[in-house]
């Protein structure tokens, strides 16, 4: 199989308060698992097989329609996921470092200004979705929302800080309160994964 599901990194309540061992154990052993076994059941016999991830979303365009819509949300829920788990941080609330905060600040005015165009982006996404923080091309800094398991590469743009606002990673918690959710996932970012992928 040519994908497989990474390990967390950490123990599945080592987000806790902030997200609940429940949703983590759930969110990362059954959906991510599902995307990850979709996924390689979509592209299986095919000359995917040898692509990564990566490129299976930038091209996605160039994918067979038969199969296309298949790679896109479960390679999409794949991918994101994968990132997800990285950016998040059980050690608890991380800053951006200087470096990083400077291109926050050139990019939305301020850290605040990011955190309150992210958070509209997440809180406003009818429905099934990811919030972004994406490095454009001219690496510019953008925030922006896609529906489903869309993904920012097969836009252009490489993401370098998500959330998910897919109820299946919040429900159990907070139910409806979805701005909550949103204010506590600044509480466990991971801006020094963040950064590194700004500049991988
Ligand atoms: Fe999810």
């Amino acid at each position: 199989m040519p994908f497989t599901l990474p390990e967390l990194g950490y123990a599945q309540d080592a987000l806790e308060p902030y997200i609940d061992t429940e949703t983590m154990t759930i969110h990362h052993g059954k959906h991510h698992a599902g995307y990850v076994s979709k996924l390689n059941a979509a592209i299986e016999g095919t000359e995917l097989e040898n692509s990564s991830i990566e490129e299976l979303l930038i091209h996605l365009a160039d994918i067979d329609p038969a199969i296309r819509t298949a790679v896109q949300n479960n390679g999409g829920g794949h991918a994101n996921h994968s990132l997800f788990w990285k950016i998040l941080n059980p050690a608890g609330k991380t800053d951006p470092s200087k470096g990083f905060m400077s291109l926050l600040e050139k990019n939305f005015g301020s850290f605040d200004g990011f955190k309150e165009e992210f958070s509209k982006a997440a809180a406003t996404r009818f429905g099934s979705g990811w919030a972004w923080l994406v490095k454009q091309a001219d690496s510019s800094l953008k925030s922006y929302s896609t529906a489903n398991q869309d993904n920012p590469l097969t836009l252009g743009d490489t993401p370098i800080l998500g959330l998910d606002v897919w109820e299946h990673a919040y429900y159990l918690k907070y139910q409806n309160r979805r701005p909550e959710y949103i204010e506590n996932f600044f509480s466990i970012i991971n801006w020094e994964v963040v950064e590194a992928n700004f500049s991988a």
